[in-house]
């Protein structure tokens, strides 16, 4: 069978001919038709993750697919595969079949596309655990959410305004501004950079960290919480901590590997919003031979959604 791998941190994927896995008592064999391509995916391929897998290996954290063999799922199921290490510590959804342990995968509804069935995962749990686990925030509170075109922002952003909450979303442009779903405040980044903008929010979701960062922390209410979802604007941050302790904001940083089992118990009623429409991601494809277009199209300012890999022709 065909599978995408790394051989060396940072060089292209390869497309190589690999050994198919084989059946084995507690895993699934699914046969891929769509696989995602994320963030974490890079920074794994990056070196720059806490662990790999062994050189030379196949990425792939998240994927969705037709069950070919099996002792727990049916044979011909439709199912969405993420966790138990994939593309992390062992092969990952990269390759034409997938082998994994029967706990990481899950039944998807008919409803919900192979694409959206392999991307929703990350995105969607992401912001749900922020919101309810880390956030904790309640009806009635006033939230600030960055990165809010992103594909975390995004789903962040649907999720509170269905709780009710007041939205005000971080984007670019107006433009971008436009495309914000009915309810949410734009907010324009450069003028939180730049302005001395109070809104007195209850709570941050921030995605993009690095230098807008303390800008939006001072937006934040005293003693309200901001978590910490991601740094697609930086890694690094410069705190005024004199500023920082006067203004009280609790930090919160979210890690998804550690609270994946809050995500996964999240997963029926995402799936179930994602199946009627309420709940919005976009997907683009691209061939499973061209994983190297959509590494480097991830990180694109102005690009919308979760990059999927289809099996090629
Ligand atoms: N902590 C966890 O467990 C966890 C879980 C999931 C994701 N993440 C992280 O969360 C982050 C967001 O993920 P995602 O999938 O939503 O990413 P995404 O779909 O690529 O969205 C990125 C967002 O950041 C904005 N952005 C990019 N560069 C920026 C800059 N220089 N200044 C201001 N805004 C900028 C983009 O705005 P434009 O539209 O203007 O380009 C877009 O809204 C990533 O760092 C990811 O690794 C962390």
């Amino acid at each position: 069978m065909k599978a995408m791998r790394i051989h060396a941190f940072g060089d292209a994927p390869c497309l190589d001919e690999v050994e198919a896995p084989r059946p084995a008592p507690g895993r699934t064999i699914v046969e891929m038709h769509a696989a995602t391509v994320g963030h974490i995916d890079r920074t794994v391929w990056e070196g720059r993750f806490l662990h790999h897998p062994p050189m030379p290996y196949i990425p792939g954290v998240e994927a969705a697919g037709v069950v070919r063999s099996s002792g727990r799922f049916a044979i011909g199921e439709r199912v969405w595969l993420r966790g138990c290490g994939l593309g992390i510590r062992s092969d990952g959804t990269w390759s034409e079949l997938i082998g994994a342990p029967d706990e990481a995968i899950g039944r998807l509804p008919d409803a919900v596309s192979m694409a959206l069935g392999s991307a929703f995962f990350s995105p969607c749990t992401s912001a749900w655990v922020a919101l309810h686990e880390v956030a904790r925030v309640q009806v009635g509170e006033r939230v600030l959410v960055t990165g809010a075109t992103g594909a975390v922002g995004s789903v962040t952003v649907q999720l509170a305004l269905a709780m009710g909450l007041r939205v005000h979303a971080v984007v670019r442009d107006a433009a971008q501004a436009a495309r914000l779903p009915v309810g949410a405040d734009a907010v324009l980044a450069e003028h939180m950079a730049t302005s001395d903008t109070d809104l007195a929010v209850d709570a941050l979701i921030d995605t993009v960290g690095g230098a807008l960062l303390p800008a939006m922390l001072r937006s934040v209410a005293p003693g309200g919480r901001a978590v910490l979802v991601g740094y697609t604007a930086g890694q690094a941050v410069s705190l005024d901590l004199p500023e920082l302790l006067q203004r009280d904001v609790v930090l919160l940083p979210l890690n998804m590997l550690r609270r994946e089992a809050a995500g996964r118990a999240a997963v029926p009623q995402l799936l179930e919003r994602l199946s009627d429409g309420r709940l919005c991601l976009e997907v683009t494809r691209f061939p499973l031979h061209e994983a190297a277009a959509a590494l480097a199209w991830i990180t694109q300012r102005g690009h919308r959604g979760r990059a999927v890999l289809a099996p090629s022709a």
